[in-house]
């Protein structure tokens, strides 16, 4: 069992304390509010949570966890330091990390006089970056020596709901430890033993973002049932039925369908059906912020590909994939045909290589767009990929149409794959450590 100095006595770091202390673990709490330290080993905790009173109560009685202010003691007494203290937001909106840095500070003071195997964690909610930028220059300037194997620094953002947090330390989504060594991932992993379920370590930029990602993500959920509501009112349908129908749908709405990062959406049927929402709301003076967003979204991220292709400097572009995905032939609203669009009124020289596109089967209304669009695709489609390979300085993969070649193998240029250049940093690194189903209860 490890000995943990978790630093905030707040909605995170007092549920987190309680709970470590409950698992076996010896947990000593830091604050600077000499209110809330008194609060603590009188057993009593400083905030209102479900089931909180008398777990905190037991863990103190037992002697498995007190607070204190003495940052050195706490250093001194145990081996690794959670922190969660507060990360408001600054006037300007951006994230203010004075609260972190100071605990960073003290806890590296601390441990330059103690000189031991130490490993800081960050559970506080901060940008990626902060940690590897900020954090830790603080942190090995304030011990005089590198991180290593024995002296580490990594992340372990919280998923806990204030209202049902002790129930969501059992039972979270998983634990994510963002780590760059093994060491730091294990030390952590351990004070998790008895919570049952998926452990994942990433890096920690990415750890970092999996908890912003998840905190917007719940946030658009809501508006989006909220503008979704207020459309079905204006229409004289019921908002919540809507709703109820929407989430039935497994398969494509609540699920993982969808939320894959890659290229731009495009079609017969998503453009066309948004701006009639919107043309719709507009005519009401009903303000759906976010509905109204979500073209001028996609339009942003395909002139993000533009402007990675334009900095390539290349002019004979192979485009791999025309239609809006792969698999079918409608080029109707496809993204790839703006792209191929823009590329040509700029003087590149483009060809294209779309299996599922044969020009003479066109047919209607994919015909009539075409005409409009690429008047003279004909002479810009390929028949064969080896075609392309000898037109091309740079080929841009844009569907999964370009998974059935061997692309990379064959091609000595420059490749960009729209699926996945515009949305990946460095070579991730995630790992599902064990997986263990979370028992019901
Ligand atoms: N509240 C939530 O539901 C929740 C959920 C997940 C993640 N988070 C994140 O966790 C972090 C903490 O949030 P919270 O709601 O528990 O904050 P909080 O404001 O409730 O508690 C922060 C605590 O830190 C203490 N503190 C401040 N400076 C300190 C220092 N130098 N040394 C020791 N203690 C110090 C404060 O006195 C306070 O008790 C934030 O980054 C937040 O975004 C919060």
């Amino acid at each position: 069992m490890a000995r943990v100095a978790v630093f905030g006595m707040g909605y995170v770091g007092c549920v987190t304390a309680a709970c470590l202390a409950q698992d076996g673990h010896w947990v000593l709490g830091v604050d600077i509010d000499a209110a809330k330290i008194s609060e603590v080993n009188s057993g009593i905790p400083p905030i209102s949570e479900p089931h909180l009173d008398e777990l905190l109560s037991d863990q103190v009685k037992a002697g498995r966890l007190r607070a204190t202010a003495d940052v050195a003691a706490a250093v001194a007494e145990t081996e690794l330091a959670l922190i969660a203290v507060g990360t408001p937001s600054g006037d300007d909106g951006s994230v203010s990390i004075s609260g972190v840095e100071r605990v960073v500070r003290s806890v590296g003071e601390a441990l330059k006089a103690a000189s031991k195997p130490y490993r800081v964690v960050i559970r506080s909610t901060l940008l990626p970056g902060i940690l590897e930028d900020r954090l830790r220059p603080t942190l090995e300037k304030a011990v005089g020596r590198s991180l290593g194997p024995d002296f580490g620094l990594c992340n372990n953002p919280e998923f806990l709901r204030e209202s049902s947090a002790v129930k969501d330390y059992y039972q979270p989504p998983y634990v994510l430890v963002g780590a760059d060594s093994p060491e730091d991932a294990a030390a952590v992993l351990e004070l998790y033993n008895k919570v049952q379920a998926e452990k994942h370590v990433t890096d920690t930029r990415t750890a970092a973002l999996v908890k912003y990602a998840c905190n917007a993500f719940h946030a658009l959920k809501v508006s989006f049932a909220n503008e979704i509501g207020s459309l079905a009112k204006a229409l004289g349908a019921d908002g919540h039925a809507v709703m109820d129908l929407v989430c039935k749908d497994r398969k494509l709405n609540v699920s993982a369908a969808y939320l894959r990062p890659g290229f731009a959406f495009g079609g017969s049927c998503l453009p066309k059906d948004l701006r009639a929402l919107n043309r719709y709301a507009e005519q009401q003076a009903l303000r759906l912020s976010l509905l109204a967003s979500i073209l001028p979204s996609n339009e942003s991220h395909l002139k993000r590909a533009l402007k990675l292709i334009r900095d390539t400097g290349r002019r004979r572009i192979g485009v791999v994939g025309l239609s809006f995905k792969a698999g079918t032939d409608d080029l109707r609203e496809s993204p790839m045909v703006e792209l191929v669009e823009t590329l040509i009124g700029w003087g590149c020289d483009v060809k294209i290589f779309d299996p599922n596109v044969m020009l003479t089967r066109l047919r209607g209304r994919n015909l009539a767009y075409i005409d409009q669009h690429l008047p003279h695709l004909a002479n810009l489609l390929i028949p064969k990929p080896m075609l392309l390979l000898s037109h091309a300085e740079l080929l841009v993969l844009c569907t999964d149409a370009a998974s059935e070649y061997d692309w990379q193998g064959q091609f000595s240029g420059s490749i960009i794959d729209l699926r996945k250049d515009l949305v990946q940093g460095k070579t991730p690194k995630a790992t599902l450590v064990s997986s263990a189903i979370p028992s019901e209860s």
